[in-house]
């Protein structure tokens, strides 16, 4: 490829993601329609998706709602230290006119001491105001933190297969930390801005009208510009935090893919990858960034304009109209104070907006559909006696559909509790992962308490989609899924997922120690069990021999493992669950030979009181299946044990005899 169509590839493959920020969102749209767009629509400082920002805002304030009381005390420390700060401005005028009028030193002493005192209430009044509200903002934080993870447990798998790590985490760091900072300060300078800019314009009306009016006639300016900033910094900063997020997802993608990409020598095309999307975020950064910066300049050299004009005219007044010369110069102090808080906030317009751009894509995935909630009276699944029992509620959709409930050990005026055997069936069960593709078409099956079926085809045959439907990783679009003859969608998700040990095809290892790490399988397991679920998976032997047995950390998903080692602990993590269902899927598939010999020999016993589903590639380890399937494209093909299926000479016998690669 040469570089133009490598650039166009990276073009196209980004398109989503770094979506170019559009006219509307620039405001210049709006702008183009003309004098509509007075001062007064500026002023609502609102770009691209109005209604976005200003639901996020109002969610956000939502976070600050628990800390009401300590809002109202920071609220009233604004307030005094604002007024505070009015009052020993204004105090600066008799001290003026005292000098001018020839009052001696002592006078002047005693004004300033006054002055100095308001001042130190003022410093102690900001103190608290800062310290109260940082411990506000961060509680909030803390809590958009944890809201935001417990979204993530509830997300379906579906969201996890169609988003990208980096990018997830991203909305954990960027962007609740730009929120984080926001709150810190733009609060604060909300209240104190609104009531300095009150406060101080009372003061100048009461000072000298005129002088008032001269001021003011900046301020419709100063919003217009303020307007026509932020609506472009606004936009560059969404497009900033999603082109940060997008970065994070690609360097998360190479790290965890560093040997892939050494293996097929792919460091060039990473870099030019990398290269593209930290350009790309650089010039949003830099616009971004601009448009942010610019604004405190343009601000403040309005307000300058204004103090130019309000201290010409005053000085005039002052000789034409006999205005006193202390009132004059804490009416320029107010004039400038008067454009301060405007200054200030539009000084902060990088934080706020880099804050609502963050906010935007921490609330965009709390607003994910999460799995569906599991219906009222869902069936339970309790452990009693050392037995499971599905616990029945009798109003449940399965209790009103079966007059004769099978193997009822008891029941109270609530429920019926009933054995759980662990027989598994599927009816006429067809699903695509989206609409466009049918995956399964119409199979049916149906595994007995304890018994083996094991699952052979070709890769992509469905094999590992069917389990995802028995766990409700997916939820079947036709036909039914039962256990025990209860549909699974008719058991709570949390008591069916407890009750059924998979061991994935990709093993995933947490940090943490062996013993841990196999535990992950049932929580209140001893350690002498996690060693008796270890030994049964044939793990043990090998762990003993690691530098600190069971205590030693593994990291990287246990990148100081062998493969086949992580599988057999994967193995040992479902050995210990009492799961009456058992789904291997590849459990075995990279382990030698004679180890899978030893595996088979703690399997059978695993197996012994579980229904088991296996899907193996190698045939050798579902011969002693007591049904064997298999799938092809998404169809069930042939079915019947090891020996029917050879006497058959079909599909199953080409496989196992060679004729046929299973590919
Ligand atoms: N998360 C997913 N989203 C969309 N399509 C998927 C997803 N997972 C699998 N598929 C598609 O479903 C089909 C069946 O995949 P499945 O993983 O069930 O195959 P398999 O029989 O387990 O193959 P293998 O032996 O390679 O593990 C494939 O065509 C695959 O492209
Ligand atoms: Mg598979």
């Amino acid at each position: 490829m040469t570089s133009e169509e490598r650039l166009a590839f990276l073009e196209k493959k980004y398109e989503e993601k770094l979506k170019p920020i559009t006219d509307e969102e620039l405001g210049s749209a709006a702008r183009k329609k003309g004098p509509g767009g007075g001062p007064g629509r500026g002023m609502a400082m609102q770009t691209g998706k109005p209604k976005n920002a200003k639901a996020s805002i109002a969610r956000l304030f939502g976070y600050l709602a628990d800390a009401k009381w300590k809002l109202v005390i920071v609220f009233f420390l604004v307030i005094s230290n604002t007024l505070l700060g009015l009052v020993a401005s204004y105090m600066l005028r008799p001290i003026i006119n005292g000098l001018t009028s020839g009052e001696g030193i002592e006078a002047l002493i005693r004004g300033l001491s006054k002055m100095a005192a308001v001042y130190l209430g003022v410093i102690i009044c900001q103190y608290l105001q800062q310290r109260i509200m940082i411990g506000v903002s961060q509680n909030a934080i803390q809590k958009l933190r944890n809201d935001l993870f417990e979204k993530l447990q509830t997300l379906p798998v579906r969201y996890y297969d169609t988003h990208n790590n980096g990018d997830i985490m991203s909305r954990f760091t960027n962007d609740v930390d730009a929120v984080g900072e926001m709150m810190n300060n733009t609060v604060i300078q909300l209240f104190s801005g609104s009531i300095t800019l009150i406060g101080t314009l009372a003061l100048m009306i009461y000072t000298n009208v005129w002088l008032t009016l001269i001021t003011i006639v900046m301020v419709p300016l100063m919003f217009k510009a303020l307007s026509i900033i932020t609506k472009r910094s606004r936009a560059y900063y969404k497009a900033q935090q999603a082109a940060i997020g997008t970065l994070n997802g690609f360097i998360e993608e190479t790290m965890t893919g560093q040997k892939v990409v050494k293996v097929f020598g792919h460091e060039d095309a990473s870099r030019e990858e990398f290269n593209y999307l930290n350009h790309d975020l650089r010039s949003k950064q830099i616009k971004a960034l601009f448009f942010g910066g610019i604004m405190g300049p343009v601000m403040g050299n309005m307000s300058q304009i204004s103090y130019a004009m309000t201290a010409c005219i005053g000085g005039i007044l002052c000789v034409a109209r006999g205005f006193d010369i202390g009132g004059l110069s804490i009416f320029v102090n107010y004039s400038r104070q008067f454009s301060r808080p405007i200054n200030e906030i539009a000084m902060q317009v990088n934080t706020i907006f880099s804050a609502l751009a963050g906010a935007e894509r921490v609330f965009a995935v709390m607003d994910e559909e999460p799995e569906k909630e599991d219906p009222a009276d869902a069936i339970r699944i309790i452990e009693e006696d050392g037995r499971l029992l599905y616990e029945i509620p009798k109003g449940s959709a399965y209790a009103r559909e079966n007059s004769v409930i099978e193997d009822v050990v008891r029941q109270d005026n609530i429920c019926y509790y009933k054995e759980v055997k662990g027989a598994v069936t599927l009816k006429d069960v067809t699903f695509g992962y989206n609409p466009e593709k049918t995956v399964l078409k119409d199979i049916s099956l149906y595994a007995k308490p304890g018994q083996k079926i094991a699952f052979v085809g070709s890769t992509g045959a469905g094999k590992t989609t069917i389990t995802n439907l028995i766990n409700r990783f997916y939820d079947v679009n036709e036909g039914t899924i039962t256990m025990d003859g209860i549909r699974v969608t008719d058991i709570e998700r949390d008591s069916l997922r407890r009750n059924i040990a998979m061991v994935l095809q990709d093993t995933h290892l947490f940090t943490g120690t062996v013993m841990e790490n196999i535990r992950y399988g049932r929580l209140d397991a001893t350690d002498e069990e996690v060693i008796e679920a270890a030994k049964m998976a044939s793990a043990h032997s090998f762990i003993i021999r690691l530098e600190n047995g069971y205590d030693t950390m593994l990291e990287g998903d246990g990148a100081n493992l062998s493969q086949g080692q992580r599988q057999l602990i994967n193995i040992a993590r479902a050995a210990i669950s009492r799961a009456p269902v058992l789904i291997l899927d590849e459990a075995t598939s990279s382990v030698d030979t004679r180890t899978e010999k030893h595996i088979e020999k703690g399997m059978d016993r695993l197996m012994a009181t579980r229904t088991t589903l296996v899907i193996a590639h190698r045939l050798s380890t579902v011969r002693n299946a007591n049904a064997i399937i298999v799938l092809e494209h998404g169809s069930i093909i042939e079915r019947g044990d090891h020996a029917e299926l050879l006497e058959d000479k079909g599909r199953y016998y080409e496989l196992y005899t060679g004729k046929s690669e299973l590919d």
